[in-house]
């Protein structure tokens, strides 16, 4: 098994991620959540609002509609352009992200260029191909009152596409902010939520997902300031992921993305690689979108979206810094940062080095033995004690003390505290540590 399936099968077996509508075989390229892998992103998603929206004074945040104006995505360029090389092989009909089976291709291959590779078919190992056609990722709907028969006129009026990011939402209120808040340059707004791709090939867990989150600011600044903001936000998204994500340096890596590769709204990107076990994969991006899209909006909307510097009267359309991360990426990312096996007393050992700031629980609490009323009613005691401090505090007196161990370093508990006959006679209990498996007594006051 590779580390990938290791990770993939914990995160089921102890409730962390459960393939989207498993109890009906699945669906491609959605995942769930359980108990413990909600608690996990919660904690990430909110070290992320900590420390970008409310630890700062220049960020608004938003949480906008899924659902938006389509004309929304003929300002953004989505309608026409935001499309993977679809490619399909005319022997048994399978299709294909076709920069996704051979190696040295971008998104903008031709169909020439692919023929030249001499690709195989990776289910049917033939080579015959058809064209490359251009495969709009978004997911369409119709809102309101339509039938399926109605006529394509009525249909096409009332389509409506599941936004394919989140940042559009905050494009579109760039100027309800800027009316009512006064904010002056330069100032981020700020939304976490979730975008939807119509991925042709979902794969490897949830790094590429048909529905995912996004956790996205749009930061506004004077045109000729960009390259001094670029760098702040570089800089501060090393240190979240480091310090507040608790990722290894040496296990992310920029890469400039050159101008052909580039989204079509970018004058400049990097994205930050990180190295997951199936091999090195975008976590993040950080772009430079200009005025491309407030310029569009206004374009569509007819309304300015100028702003006035309060202190020298200049007027302008600001441009854009963009650092967008996926939270699915990043919780893989740190999952897979923190699985890591060793040996116990001679027995393999699984564990998840999670922060403490991330760990599901921050501390699990048992009596020694279930069956003696004296450990339970101090272990209860000290439980709900350290609940109401810490609130993440969970309670396990199931198995023998061992397979307890076990199961807390599994989901990455930092410590398991044990009531014992000790206790009863001084007070203090057994404080275990995950990382090191060293015990030490302490009062439960001092935790
Ligand atoms: N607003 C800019 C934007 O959406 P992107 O590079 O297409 O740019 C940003 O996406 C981030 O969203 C990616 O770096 C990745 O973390 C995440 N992401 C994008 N597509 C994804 C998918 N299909 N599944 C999971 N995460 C995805």
């Amino acid at each position: 098994m590779s580390k990938l399936d290791d990770i993939v099968s914990l995160s089921k077996r102890r409730g962390f991620i459960f393939p989207g509508s498993d109890v009906y075989g699945g669906f491609a390229g959605t995942w769930d959540f359980g108990p413990l892998g909600v608690l996990l992103k919660k904690k990430i998603m909110d070290s992320w609002w900590t420390f970008f929206v409310e630890n700062r004074e220049d960020m608004y945040g938003i949480d906008a509609a899924i659902l938006m104006n389509p004309r929304t995505w003929e300002a953004s360029g989505h309608t026409a352009t935001f499309a993977d090389p679809l490619v399909e092989c005319k022997e048994c009909k399978s299709r294909f992200r076709a920069d996704k089976i051979a190696d040295g291709i971008n998104e903008s291959v031709s169909t020439e260029e692919f023929l030249n590779l001499h690709v195989k078919c990776p289910v049917c190992g033939k080579e015959n191909w058809g064209p490359i056609r251009k495969f709009n990722m978004m997911f369409s709907t119709h809102v309101g009152a339509v039938l399926p028969d109605d006529d394509s006129e009525l249909m096409e009026k009332n389509i409506a596409y599941l936004r394919p990011e989140t940042a559009q939402g905050i494009f579109v209120n760039y100027k309800n902010v800027v009316d009512t808040f006064y904010p002056s340059l330069p100032f981020g707004l700020a939304q976490q939520g979730k975008a939807f791709r119509n991925e042709i090939s979902p794969r490897d867990f949830i790094l590429r997902d048909r529905e995912c989150s996004q956790m996205e600011i749009e930061y506004f600044v004077h045109p000729n300031d960009w390259e001094n903001n670029f760098e702040e936000m570089r800089t501060l998204f090393h240190e979240f992921l480091e310090k507040e994500m608790g990722l290894k340096t040496e296990s992310i890596h920029e890469l400039e993305v050159p101008a052909e590769d580039r989204a079509h709204y970018s004058k400049r990107t990097i994205d930050f690689m990180f190295d997951y076990p199936n091999g090195t994969e975008e976590l993040m991006g950080l772009a430079y979108r200009t005025d491309f899209d407030l310029s569009n909006i206004a374009r569509e909307s007819g309304k300015s979206m100028e702003y006035r510097d309060k202190i020298t009267g200049e007027s302008f359309v600001p441009h854009v810094i963009e650092p967008s991360i996926g939270v699915e990426r990043l919780f893989l990312a740190v999952l897979s940062n923190a699985y890591v096996e060793d040996e116990v007393n001679g027995e393999k050992r699984v564990l998840l080095k999670l922060p403490e700031n991330l760990a599901p629980y921050r501390f699990c609490v048992s009596p020694l033995l279930k069956n003696k009323p004296e450990l339970v009613e101090k272990a209860q005691e000290v439980y709900k004690a350290l609940r109401a401090k810490y609130g993440n505090v969970t309670w396990d007196d199931s198995g023998n003390i061992g397979k307890r161990y076990r199961k807390q370093d599994e989901i990455g508990t930092p410590k398991c505290v044990v009531i014992d006959f000790d206790t009863l006679e001084d007070g203090t209990v057994t404080v275990r540590d995950r990382d090191t498996t060293e015990q030490i007594r302490v009062k439960p006051e001092e935790l």
